[in-house]
């Protein structure tokens, strides 16, 4: 258990925490009880995590997985989650948001966590009359089993000692960069399929299929975490500092230089932010 004295550190309006505080136990309510609050919750309890946690009964059987698994308590309505918890994740479907939304009771006691994709606070703020904060959030799938970073925005220092259970909170200035790290979160899954390419090609040429796998993802892993150590040097620099003159690291990065490998990265890039953009 970490303790107050590590507080989150703010820098130009962007704090990263990972510590857990021995605040008052925060009661967590779930609206949209699926894949995201599944595996939400299953971060909250793996890291430690021992708060009542209270979903909608919608989704029976999602619902009654999370309350065996994560020892959760099925409520009789959506209204009934907002009286006995006063943080409530919403996890609906964008499109869903209105319909699942309306008709309850919002109090200011309440404190709101959306991870509905591409719904900006203004928004939120005319479904959800009445509430205190509303706070942004898009952790990745990986946190169930994991730690990983949580983007957050606007910053909520007293609701770090439940986040901070997942991973590390990066609470973001304005909601322009969240929406870059929206963007970032896709970009992880783009890993998976940029990192088969890298596995089916090496077992082309002589790997097992598990070996290409393990070889291939602790590759990612390992640099990830390596460069993660080293906040302060550029990764072109890393990068560079091994892959010097001469080497086949360097053969290999020349040839994908020349073939501009970063275009349709920043591309999609692009795409994703351009369709984030307000009134787009
Ligand atoms: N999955 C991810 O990796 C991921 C990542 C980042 C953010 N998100 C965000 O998380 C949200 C949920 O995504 P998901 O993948 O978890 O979708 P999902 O698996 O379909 O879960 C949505 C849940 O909301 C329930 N629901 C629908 N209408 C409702 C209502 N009126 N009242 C209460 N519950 C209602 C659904 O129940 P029924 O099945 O009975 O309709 C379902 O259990 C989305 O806004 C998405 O942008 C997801």
């Amino acid at each position: 258990m970490r303790s107050f004295a590590d507080l989150p550190e703010y820098d130009d309006g962007v704090a990263v925490s990972t510590q857990i505080s021995r605040a008052p136990m925060i009661n967590l309510g779930v609206i949209g009880t699926g894949q995201f609050a599944s595996y939400f919750i299953g971060g909250l309890r793996r890291g430690g995590y021992d708060g009542e946690v209270l979903l909608a009964p919608r989704n029976a059987d999602v619902a009654s997985t999370l309350a065996c698994k994560h020892d959760c308590v099925v409520a009789a309505s959506a209204q009934e989650v907002l009286a006995g918890a006063d943080v409530i994740l919403l996890s609906v479907r964008p499109e869903y948001a209105e319909a699942a939304l309306a008709n309850l009771s919002w109090e200011g006691r309440h404190t709101i966590l959306s991870a509905m994709a591409g719904i900006p606070i203004d928004d939120l703020r005319a479904l959800l009359p009445g509430v205190g904060g509303i706070h942004l959030i898009m952790p990745g799938s990986y946190i169930e089993t994991a730690p990983g970073p949580i983007p957050l925005y606007p910053p909520a220092p007293e609701l770090m000692p439940l986040l901070s259970c997942i991973g590390d909170v990066i609470a973001l200035p304005n909601e322009g960069a969240f929406n870059a790290a929206m963007v970032s979160l896709c970009a992880s899954t783009w890993i998976y399929d940029l990192a088969d390419v890298l596995a089916s090609e090496l077992e082309r040429h002589g790997l097992e299929p598990d070996a290409a796998r393990a070889l291939t993802l602790s590759n990612i892993a390992g640099p990830a975490s390596f460069a993660l150590g080293l906040p302060g040097r550029s990764l072109l620099d890393i990068s560079a500092g091994i892959a010097t003159e001469g080497t086949f690291t360097r053969t290999g990065l020349d040839h994908l230089k020349a073939c501009c490998f970063d275009a349709p990265w920043r591309e999609a890039i692009a795409r994703l932010a351009e369709s984030l953009r307000p009134g787009a």
